[in-house]
């Protein structure tokens, strides 16, 4: 692992596989360095009305230089971007794509980009948003509205309940790019050892981890993102749901997170701790730490983004992946947060006609193909429809069968109320608070950002 421009990059990757797509080591730290400019090759590429004629600009070459603004979108050197921008091109030779790095974490990246929006006309053209910030942004004037910058034709490439989270007051502010979902990873090697199928509860993880403890050299441990971040509010979401709790009612009016559903989930999260079966640094770990702690046969189970699979070997005996868990007694499978990011544009930006054609391009059947053999789950429902695409990725054929949750996002203080989400959760994971006072924090201090 290693960082660069802001960046969190893993050493590791789908090289060492050999089961997807390997652009050679060269081409991966071209693609990390700080602005990628790729050349130019054979035209071609879809039309659209309304996009870029070489025509209209001619006579001001910068009007074709896009910038994007966007991290690489998992946690692997080995990412989709550079390989994008050059197909991008071919089919578009006047236009260029500059690629813009920005941090890795969503937190990070959020704040980088507002920054960096408010440089107005200066700022990225087009930049890659997490699903949540929709609200946010569009309030905020920092995502331009899209409805009527593509026609009916582009629009129907996604299915409604993408659009309807791309949409804030009646418009939409962002275009679906691609779409995750949390995961389970277990090791096959370790519960066949154990004589136990991967388990659908988290009893049964529970009851799994300690059989394994008890046996010499063996990990046992879970890890999920435990840090105190927009990630341990995904995780929360999830285990809450599991267990039959929301953090607020749907019309994002009262908070629900002091509730004994969420009692059991927090229960058993910080239960897991405390009996040795979590790692006790559990309440740092970020997405890289957990992927890392897999990668080097140190964890048993991991709950991790489908993204995470690209920095995982490709031995089977130590790789597979599932919905993640229920609690005990209640409908299988556990629910998976619905993560994302989507291209969003800048209000101020000069280029709007080759962002257009960017875009148009970044979300076609081959663009999205291509995001496919890298782990991501695509946002085209034709390329989704494709039985193929499941040879793709493994995740991809799990993730069709998990139980989607959303976070509450749909209102532009969702950080605000993130924040204090993973923070009385993180609290209770280090043991600072206990579960039930943590909630009461929460349920406090949300009720407060909701009333007002
Ligand atoms: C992933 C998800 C994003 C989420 C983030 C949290 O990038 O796609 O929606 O906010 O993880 O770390």
């Amino acid at each position: 692992m290693g960082e660069r421009c802001g960046e969190t990059v893993s050493a590791r990757g789908r090289s060492e596989t050999g089961r997807w797509p390997t652009p050679s080591r060269r081409q991966l730290v071209r693609a990390a360095a700080a602005t990628i400019t790729v050349g130019v090759g054979v035209p071609g590429g879809l039309a659209l009305s309304g996009l870029l004629r070489a025509r209209d600009d001619g006579d001001d070459p910068d009007l074709r230089r896009v910038r994007w603004a966007a991290s690489s979108n998992d946690q692997n050197l080995i990412d989709s971007r550079q390989v994008l921008i050059s197909a991008f091109q071919r089919a578009h030779p006047e236009i260029t794509v500059k690629l813009w790095l920005v941090p890795f974490s969503t937190d990070a990246k959020r704040a980088a980009l507002t920054e960096l929006l408010r440089g107005g006309e200066d700022g990225p053209d087009v930049y890659l948003g997490d699903v949540i910030w929709l609200a946010e942004f569009a309030a905020k004037n920092l995502a331009l509205p899209l409805d009527d910058q593509f026609d009916r034709a582009f629009w129907s490439r996604f299915d409604s309940t993408l659009l309807d989270a791309s949409t804030y007051r009646g418009r939409v502010y962002a275009v679906p790019y691609f779409a995750n979902r949390g995961l389970l990873y277990y090791r096959p090697d370790l519960m066949t050892r154990i004589g136990r199928p991967p388990p659908t509860t988290w009893e049964e993880l529970a009851g799994a981890a300690r059989l394994l403890r008890g046996l010499p050299r063996t990990p046992h441990h879970v890890v999920w993102q435990g840090d105190a971040y927009e990630g341990l509010t995904c995780v929360w979401t999830e285990f809450a749901a599991s267990a039959g709790g929301r953090i607020t009612d749907a019309a994002l009016r009262h908070s629900t997170i002091n509730t004994p559903s969420c009692a059991r989930a927090l229960g058993f999260m910080c239960g897991l701790v405390t009996q040795g079966l979590a790692p006790r640094d559990l309440a740092t770990m970020r997405e890289q730490q957990t992927t890392d702690l897999y990668n080097n046969d140190e964890v048993a189970f991991m709950r991790g983004w489908n993204t995470a699979d690209t920095a995982l070997g490709s031995k089977p005996w130590k790789y597979a992946a599932t919905p993640l868990p229920t609690f005990a007694g209640l409908p299988k499978p556990g629910y998976s947060a619905i993560g994302g990011w989507s291209m969003f544009v800048n209000p101020r930006t000069r280029r709007l006609d080759a962002v257009r054609s960017f875009v148009e391009w970044m979300t076609s059947p081959p663009a999205q193909r291509t995001l496919s053999r890298y782990g991501q789950m695509p946002t085209n429902r034709s390329v989704i429809e494709q039985s193929s695409l499941d040879n793709d990725s493994p995740v991809l054929a799990v993730i069709r069968g998990v139980r989607p949750v959303a976070r509450p996002a749909a209102m532009p203080r969702y950080p605000e109320l993130s924040r204090v989400v993973y923070t009385n959760i993180h609290r209770a994971l280090s043991t600072e608070l206990s579960p039930a006072q943590a909630l009461a924090r929460a349920h406090h201090d949300l009720n407060a950002i909701l009333a007002s």
